[in-house]
């Protein structure tokens, strides 16, 4: 059995070894880019540990462990330009490198790339299981996104409705990772559900803990601005609470923020006054106990997975530690 570290180097050294010869060059020059920059690989990561708990020879799968990398990955070029997002793994986003016009074609050349990664070296009889899962994922994630975007302009966002948001746009795609890989490793129908549940709530504390770094996070380490969710007005958990909890005064200062044209004050004066009155509201607790809550249910359904112990072991380390992250 292979640990995180070791799926890691694997998916790492897979997709260093990507050839990109077709032309013309500048349609590519994007995606060796992002794909270069790291991050944490978790999905493909997982979609490995999946397919591990049950057959050894994980390489049979490195074509979908890769096509699940590379379809994140496009996810971002487009989340970055809808959010306005100019860093990304600690270095310019594409379109701030480039322009939007390689965000949107280096990204939809992408979005094909990994259907053909997907697709290859697929047992034709998972074949139609595998494309049909991956495809209703990818159209989850589109929903998310633009219930995200719709969120920005409204404040009266329900928790419910937040979560609901995050696990389209974030959790099914963990969740499906999984899911693809149990599948492949024939595990028993019931193991691949209950990890695909597993992913879900895995995503929904992942997702959250994103919000979260995105205002307490360390810029030294975090890679992306910190503060960038303040100034979109995302509904993050931490501001539909803060709007939910806060007294008159305070809900009245909060939207007027959320009002204020762009332009006409300084963005750390916004990222500073946002997170003054969620340190006040106490929501950052709440948020941290909200991703606890989601680790703990993630735990629980693992447990349920009809293996010992022990061949659980690496997934559950690796939970952790992104519990732990920084980045
Ligand atoms: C970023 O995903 C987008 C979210 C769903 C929060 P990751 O945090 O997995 O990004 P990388 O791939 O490690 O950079
Ligand atoms: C990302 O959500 C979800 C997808 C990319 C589908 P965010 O917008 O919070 O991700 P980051 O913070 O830019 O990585
Ligand atoms: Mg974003
Ligand atoms: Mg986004
Ligand atoms: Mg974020």
């Amino acid at each position: 059995m292979y640990n995180w570290k070791e799926l890691l180097d694997y998916i790492n050294g897979e997709i260093a070894g990507m050839s990109f010869e077709r032309q013309p060059a500048e349609l590519y020059a994007p995606i060796r880019y992002v794909l270069s920059m790291g991050g944490k690989r978790i999905r493909p990561v997982l979609m490995l540990m999946a397919y591990n708990l049950y057959k050894e020879k994980v390489e049979v799968i490195g074509s979908q462990a890769m096509a699940i990398e590379i379809y994140h990955n496009y996810t971002l070029l487009h989340d970055d330009l809808m959010d306005r997002a100019d860093m990304r793994r600690g270095m310019a986003t594409v379109h701030k490198k480039w322009d939007d016009n390689a965000a949107i074609l280096s990204g939809d050349s992408m979005l094909v790339m990994a259907y053909r990664y997907m697709q290859q070296g697929c047992p034709v009889e998972q074949l139609g299981n595998v494309m049909g899962l991956f495809t209703e994922t990818a159209l989850e994630i589109g929903e998310g996104q633009q219930y995200d975007i719709e969120f920005e302009t409204r404040a009266d966002v329900s928790e419910e409705e937040y979560i609901e948001m995050i696990r389209l746009k974030t959790s099914v795609l963990l969740a499906c990772a999984l899911k693809i890989g149990a599948w492949l490793g024939d595990a028993p129908r019931q193991d691949a559900e209950l990890l695909y549940r597993f992913g879900e709530n895995l995503g929904l504390a992942f997702q959250l803990q994103d919000d979260y770094l995105d205002v307490y996070g360390d810029p030294a380490v975090f890679g992306k601005k910190i503060g960038g969710d303040i100034l979109c007005n995302k509904k993050t958990y931490m501001l539909i609470n803060a709007l939910g909890r806060a007294l008159p005064a305070d809900r009245e200062r909060l939207e007027q923020w959320l009002e204020k044209e762009e332009g006409t004050y300084a963005p750390e004066e916004k990222i500073a006054a946002v997170t003054e009155l969620y340190d006040k509201m106490g929501v950052r607790a709440l948020c941290d106990e909200k991703i606890r809550f989601y680790f703990e249910r993630a735990h629980e359904i693992l447990d349920k997975v009809n293996l010992p112990e022990e061949r659980k072991e690496p997934l559950w380390e690796m939970a952790q530690s992104l519990l732990n992250r920084k980045s």
